[in-house]
């Protein structure tokens, strides 16, 4: 869990700010809330294993190696790691056990790797985290540090369960969510903001808080839902949108390109349009719930169930102004 040493470390002076909002999620977390004192006992009982080499290079993270455990370790290890279902982001391999997650993450790690500037001796900023899968891959490229923000409890300690054995020293977790944290005014350098801005009520203050936390010439990382077109405007679901009931805004891109204008970016790219396939997201024994292929109306696929147009994501970059 995130110390204050840690936080020192990484935050300088905004640790003094965080410390006590983090304690009261932690007295939250690890007091009355059934989930967080489930899932430290899950995090107590990891075996000590020392991985004999990891490799967050490549598209499945790997922690060890099948030789580095004992049956009876490997048993302990898959019966933790079930008690975290379910895994959404990933994939991953731990000694030897694949997770094999709802969201094949590397994809879009892939679409976005070699456009993003370089994040060494960058802060950086990943807003909504989930397990970290994406701060383990920016981690191998030696950042000042990596903050990740992630309130869903699930996705937060199958974090620190995969930080038991990856140890980033460069890297945080906070159990908060993004309008908890103090604005940390024009400290970051990249801001990673991905899967998140459909879900905000008002994605301009949203955009505005990313620029007032971001240097002057630092890079956002915007991916999200997109209408195709043309036309400089936004689906507003009437309730569901791939039987999320949380979706508000889905802009096309030159909509997006407007309101990146209007909350003080500029040099925006868009570098990548792509249509959300059972390759990339699908079900698996790991996710217990519905995934892409329950979300779609099985007579035309390019409609969602709702009959809105399917899941098509762009990821755009853009710099503070
Ligand atoms: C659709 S997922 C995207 C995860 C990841 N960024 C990606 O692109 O694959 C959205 C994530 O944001 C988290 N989240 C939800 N509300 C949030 C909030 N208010 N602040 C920060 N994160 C939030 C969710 O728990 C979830 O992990």
């Amino acid at each position: 869990m995130e110390n204050n040493i840690l936080l020192n470390r990484l935050l300088g002076d905004y640790a003094e700010m965080i410390q006590p909002i983090l304690e009261k999620k932690q007295a939250e977390i690890f007091g009355g809330n059934i989930k967080g004192r489930k899932y430290r006992k899950t995090l107590e009982a990891l075996p000590e294993i020392k991985p004999s080499s990891i490799d967050v290079l490549s598209d499945r993270v790997r922690i060890g190696r099948k030789e580095d455990i004992t049956p009876e370790e490997k048993n302990n290890l898959l019966h933790c790691l079930r008690q975290l279902n379910p895994w959404r982001k990933g994939p991953f391999q731990l000694f030897g056990i694949d997770i094999d997650t709802e969201w094949r993450s590397d994809m879009k790690w892939n679409r976005l790797k070699d456009h993003i500037a370089p994040l060494a001796h960058k802060r950086i900023l990943d807003i909504g985290s989930s397990n970290g899968y994406y701060m383990f891959k920016m981690a191998s490229q030696q950042p000042e540090c990596v903050i990740g923000i992630e309130p869903y409890l699930t996705f937060y300690f199958q974090y620190h369960a995969l930080q038991t054995y990856l140890q980033f020293d460069r890297l945080c977790c906070l159990p908060l969510k993004i309008e908890e944290m103090p604005v940390m005014k024009e400290w970051f350098d990249t801001v990673f903001c991905m899967g998140i801005l459909y879900h905000r009520r008002s994605p301009l203050d949203m955009l505005l808080r990313i620029r007032s936390c971001l240097k002057t010439g630092g890079e956002l990382v915007l991916e999200t839902l997109i209408l195709e077109g043309d036309a400089d405007l936004a689906l507003v679901p009437e309730n569901r949108y791939a039987k999320m009931n949380n979706v508000y805004f889905i802009p096309t891109v030159p909509c997006l390109r407007t309101w990146l204008v209007r909350t003080g970016f500029h040099h925006i790219r868009c570098i990548d349009i792509t249509r959300t396939t059972s390759e990339e997201q699908h079900r698996t024994e790991w996710v217990d719930t519905e995934s892409l292929e329950d979300f779609l109306d099985d007579r035309d696929p390019n409609k969602t169930v709702e009959g809105y147009p399917s899941p098509v994501r762009a990821i755009i970059l853009a710099d503070a102004k």
